[in-house]
């Protein structure tokens, strides 16, 4: 079973610019939380207790303000700071403190997902011994992504933003690894845009036969909030679906209940932290 897991929380965010000047893009709102209350729900859904968020050099003051540890949530959260963006794959060299001998799950800070069966199939993820894992979902727009071609669970071929996709199966910002990641994060070479590629770090095991999907079904959303305009379908997804429900998506200590890591009593030192509003009702009502 998988235990770790690593966010990359980093990156320049300058497609945002000037949201992103003196904010961390993880850190800006998507309807009623911090964008990264998200991927961490995704890591907490798979019973990932054991965290470390990669936050840009210089904002990571901003998100101990936030998140100072996993106390809150029964886990044990760390950060590492990133210098500059040098690609996905880099997460696995700053992170080869953490992983140690250990399998790793990634989630990308600015990917949201949200379906019925995903806790089960975060399940079927975590179980990997041997090789990688990669989610997989089919959207309209396969050459803004990194896409898969493959034959049931098979992947047959992999490119980033390809200009003409072979299929409309998106690469989403969600990735399974068995230890040699970090031996194979280390060997690869910058891209043309000067990037560790995931790509290519994917290939990898690709070639070794041990590359393998799980995917997102028709039931499910997957949203990747790069663009200022993702960011705002995303946040009225969230609105959309709360309002009508009555349920909250992504109240961290809503899921560390439901998975037995905290009382009651720490959501109560919750609702102090939090102080009076919306959000705090909500875990008063989860309580009650
Ligand atoms: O969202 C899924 C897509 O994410 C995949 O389909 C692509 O294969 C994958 O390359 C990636 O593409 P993006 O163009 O969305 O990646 P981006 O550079 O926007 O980075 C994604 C997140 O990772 C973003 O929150 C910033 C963070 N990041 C990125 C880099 C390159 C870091 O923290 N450090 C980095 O060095």
């Amino acid at each position: 079973m998988i235990t770790k897991g690593i966010i990359l929380a980093g990156g320049m965010g300058t497609r945002m610019s000037p949201l992103t000047k003196a904010v961390n893009k993880q850190l800006l709102p998507i309807y009623d939380k911090p964008l990264i209350f998200y991927p961490l729900s995704i890591l907490m859904l798979a019973k990932i207790r054991n965290v470390l968020i990669i936050v840009n050099k210089g904002q990571l003051d901003q998100y101990k303000k936030l998140i100072p540890d996993g106390k809150r949530f029964g886990m044990k959260i760390n950060y590492i700071e990133q210098d500059k963006p040098r690609g996905l794959p880099d997460a696995f060299i700053l992170g080869k403190n953490f992983i140690k001998n250990d399998s790793v799950a990634m989630i990308l800070g600015d990917n949201f997902f949200y379906g019925q069966s995903l806790s089960k199939m975060l399940y079927e993820c975590v179980k990997i011994k041997n090789g990688a894992k990669v989610v997989l979902h089919k959207v309209s727009n396969p050459e803004k992504f990194g896409v898969a071609s493959v034959n049931g669970k098979k992947i047959l071929s992999l490119k980033e933003k390809p200009k003409k996709p072979r299929s409309k199966l998106a690469i989403t910002g969600l990735y399974f690894f068995d230890n040699k990641v970090i031996k194979f994060a280390k060997e690869l070479k910058p891209s043309r845009r000067n990037e560790l590629e995931i790509v290519d770090l994917l290939n990898k095991y690709k070639k070794k036969k041990q590359l393998s999907a799980e995917f997102i079904g028709r039931g499910g959303a997957w949203l990747d909030t790069g663009s200022i305009e993702d960011f705002y379908k995303t946040s009225n997804f969230v609105s959309s679906i709360e309002n009508l429900q009555g349920f909250k998506i992504a109240c961290l200590e809503e899921i560390s209940l439901n998975n037995n890591w905290i009382t009651k009593k720490s959501i109560i030192q919750s609702i102090r932290f939090y102080g009076n509003c919306e959000y705090s009702k909500y875990l008063k009502r989860i309580i009650s």
